[in-house]
């Protein structure tokens, strides 16, 4: 006798006829999503008439990336919408050879010896754009750390002397293109094709976005022609006395690349990089000024590694208590909060079956609010993650997903967001929110609808009217 089919999972309450839950994942998207763990361990929902499985267990989300990843391939809808930007960028390729292959071309780009001969040149660009802000002026803090992010990770990536215009327009055009990005995910396809004056702008940018590049890869690959070297900081690592930015393993890669495909990364890595690793300096800065103690412990900590100099690459190990505070931050504030996947055949997952063609999503912001292993999991504690900190909560930390299609960029987000949160504290003995405080608002990533704040040189003062 066959064994029974496991039942499929149960439905998310709240769908409409025409639109299914979609009304809710636009208005709340971050409520809803958490909402859905009190449902079972998958949920079903549906994006206008098309059903999604929501997985809100960690343990499953790992046996989608992970055990039973063959079955669940990278894609999706809002996958294949991203392809009509990166192309075959390795965050929208496929699944299979041409993945693997140009997965393991680019893992050395990102291993750590390789990120440190980037470092001091990325800590003197850092430290530069901070100490070029006005003392007392009030910022937008979000913009900010997208720029300063951007800045940093093109000074990593393509070498130290980009021409100024490159990078000016890198700053200006960005943000237009992730916001055009974004709108040709929710859109149908169709409408995208149009010519609408929103479609003509954003296909305007984006051809000046791989001229941009373009530029930048001929600037690099002219400075590998030319054979630059400089003395290099990082012993035992091939590219150790190069002043050659990390591109440079694509550039000299045995077999060339096409024009098309170096773009292809080069526009993947900038997407990726930047708004990640810029909303969560937003939000880690935002935290601070929250938190009086948890600034005191980071200014201590930096303080007693630096004393009065300025960072070097090789404090970053030294800086644990920074560690936990942006690890923290990571965790409350996702930053990616909807990954998708397609079941490639009838499978079981947990105790239902999901259809062959279904679309699968996994969300970090919701396994990292789940209180059985965060408790209490809206308070910012970087306590959790001191020493000893459980193997659970680090199994429900996804925030870099797993498996093969795991960040390849993560050693590199660590040490950019050690340089600029030290960079920053370095720079500005006091900082103030000037602001409400933020909401989070889920679009690509998690960021703060507003965030300013004045970074000022004096130390906090008691005003006489605030005495007794
Ligand atoms: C806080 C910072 C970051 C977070 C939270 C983050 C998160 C993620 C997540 C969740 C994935 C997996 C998506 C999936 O499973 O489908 C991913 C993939 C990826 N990330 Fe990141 N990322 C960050 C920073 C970066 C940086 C700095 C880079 C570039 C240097 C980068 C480049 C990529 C690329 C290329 C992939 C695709 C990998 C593949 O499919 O093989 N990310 N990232």
């Amino acid at each position: 006798m066959n064994a029974p089919l496991p039942p499929s999972a149960p439905t998310a309450p709240g769908g409409l006829l025409l639109i299914g839950h979609a009304h809710h994942l636009a208005r709340a998207p971050l409520p809803f999503i958490t909402s859905l763990r009190e449902y079972g361990r998958v949920v079903r929902i549906r994006i206008g008439t098309t059903p999604a499985y929501v997985v809100t267990d960690p343990a499953l989300t790992r046996q989608v990336l992970v055990t039973d990843a063959a079955h669940f391939a990278k894609g999706g809808k809002i996958i294949d919408a991203l392809r009509v930007f990166f192309g075959d960028g390795l965050a929208t390729v496929a699944d299979g050879e041409t993945h693997l292959r140009n997965r393991r071309l680019m893992q050395p780009m990102f291993n750590k010896a390789h990120i440190a001969t980037r470092g001091s040149a990325m800590i003197d660009q850092v430290s530069a754009m901070v100490g070029a802000w006005q003392d007392g002026e009030q910022r937008d803090v979000f913009a900010d750390m997208n720029d300063v992010t951007l800045a940093s990770f093109l000074v990593a990536l393509f070498g130290t002397d980009l021409p100024a215009h490159l990078q000016g327009e890198f700053t200006r055009l960005m943000p237009e293109i992730m916001k055009g990005t974004i709108r040709q995910t929710i859109l149908p396809s169709w409408v995208t094709r149009l010519p609408l004056p929103a479609n003509r702008a954003h296909a305007r940018r984006v051809a000046r976005l791989r001229t941009l590049i373009d530029q930048a890869i001929d600037h690099h690959a002219g400075r590998l022609d030319a054979g630059t070297s400089i003395p290099g900081d990082a012993a035992g690592c091939p590219h150790a006395g190069r002043q050659a930015g990390l591109f440079e393993t694509l550039l000299t890669a045995p077999e060339p690349l096409t024009r098309q495909h170096l773009q292809d990364e080069a526009i993947t890595l900038l997407t990726g990089a930047i708004e990640t690793t810029g909303a969560t300096l937003a939000w880690t800065l935002y935290e601070v000024t929250r938190h009086p103690e948890v600034e005191r412990r980071l200014r201590a900590e930096l303080a007693a590694v630096c004393e009065n100099r300025t960072l070097r690459f090789d404090d970053l190990e030294e800086l644990p208590y920074a560690r936990q505070v942006l690890q923290e931050a990571v965790r409350k504030y996702g930053p990616a909060w909807m990954v998708t996947r397609t079941a490639t055949r009838d499978i079981d997952l947990g105790d239902h079956s999901i259809p062959e063609g279904a679309d699968v999503v996994w969300s970090p912001y919701l396994h990292q609010h789940d209180p059985e292993y965060f408790p209490d999991p809206d308070t910012f504690d970087p306590d959790r993650w001191g020493p000893g900190s459980a193997a659970t909560i680090r199994g429900a930390f996804l925030a870099f997903g797993d498996g093969r299609r795991k960040c390849i960029g993560e050693n590199f987000a660590w040490a950019e967001l050690h340089i600029i949160l030290a960079a920053i504290l370095q720079t500005w003995p006091h900082l103030e929110l000037t602001s409400r405080p933020p909401r989070p608002q889920a679009v690509v990533t998690v960021k703060p609808d507003r965030l300013d704040m004045v970074f000022s040189r004096r130390t906090a003062t008691v005003s006489p009217a605030s005495v007794g």
